[in-house]
């Protein structure tokens, strides 16, 4: 048996690479095409309507176009918007970032406290509270929005004085509460990893959805029979932006490394 068709995913922008790279590195027979909406970012201080709108426009042409056989919401704004809609709606498996990064977290603390920093969508979504306490784990949880992190990835700007100082300012509650454990709850965010570090500490773990995510289509392509035959050598992996491309094309290399060698354009229009 085998899927020839690709994995479908997509996030506002360069983000949603941390989760293809890990994917790429764990299941490197399948096809991938990748969506960033850098036409359309940040997600985060938007209406949760409006991202939800965006969601299902973007899974429409994955679908339509590329007939992609599961999509990974690769966002966290989008999976706290519209993954249970995505989920009921569409005739393929979807999978979200948030209740996968919420394991990890919950399974590393080890003096329960923990913390999740995301953007304004998300966090005042309520959708991380909300999966910490379906796990029943007896965990005290801090949330922090860092507004602003977004736009200095996308800038490519990821160690510079200005975001050193942005998250001094952002990442003072978790700091005060004393995390153990710091749940990156948006995929921009391990780009931002080591000024994180330096400003909460090295004994802190911070806690990344890629992985986890990956692991969890490894495990759903398996039991449903969709995987690609490993026979059939490696997977072939599109990314489309519908922002510039040569800087899509230019950052996101920097980003994901040699497999994101061409970007081609998408308009919603
Ligand atoms: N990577 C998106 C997330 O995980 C970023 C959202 C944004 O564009 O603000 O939430």
């Amino acid at each position: 048996m085998t899927d020839e068709r690709p994995i479908g995913m997509f996030d506002s922008g360069f983000g949603g690479l941390t989760v293809a790279r890990a994917v790429i590195d764990l299941l490197p027979f399948e096809h991938l095409v990748y969506v960033g909406d850098t036409g359309r970012y940040p997600y985060g201080p938007r209406p949760l309507d409006e991202v939800r709108g965006f969601a299902r426009q973007i899974a429409s042409h994955l679908l339509e176009r590329y007939d992609v056989k599961v999509l990974i919401v690769a966002c966290n704004t989008a999976s706290a918007a519209a993954l249970d809609e995505l989920q009921d709606e569409l005739p393929v498996p979807v999978l979200g970032v948030i209740e996968p990064g919420v394991r990890a977290m919950v399974q590393a603390t080890r003096n329960n406290r923990v913390g999740v920093i995301g953007t304004v969508g998300t966090i005042g979504s309520g959708a991380y509270q909300k999966a910490v306490e379906s796990t029943a784990a007896s965990v005290e949880l801090t949330c922090a929005a860092c507004p602003g992190f977004v736009e200095f990835v996308e800038r490519g700007e990821t160690g510079s004085e200005q975001v050193h100082v942005l998250a001094q300012r952002l990442l003072a509650p978790v700091i005060d509460a004393q995390v153990d454990t710091l749940l990156l709850g948006c995929t921009h965010y391990p780009f931002l990893a080591r000024t994180i570090t330096d400003v909460v500490g090295r004994d802190v773990v911070l806690v990344s959805s890629a992985d986890e995510t990956a692991f969890e289509l490894l495990s759903m392509l398996q039991w449903s029979d969709l995987a690609r035959a490993h026979g059939h050598g490696l997977g072939e992996h599109r990314f489309l932006s519908s922002g510039e491309v040569g800087w899509f094309r230019d950052l996101g290399r920097r980003l994901l490394g040699p497999e994101l060698a061409d970007v081609e354009p998408v308009s919603w229009s």
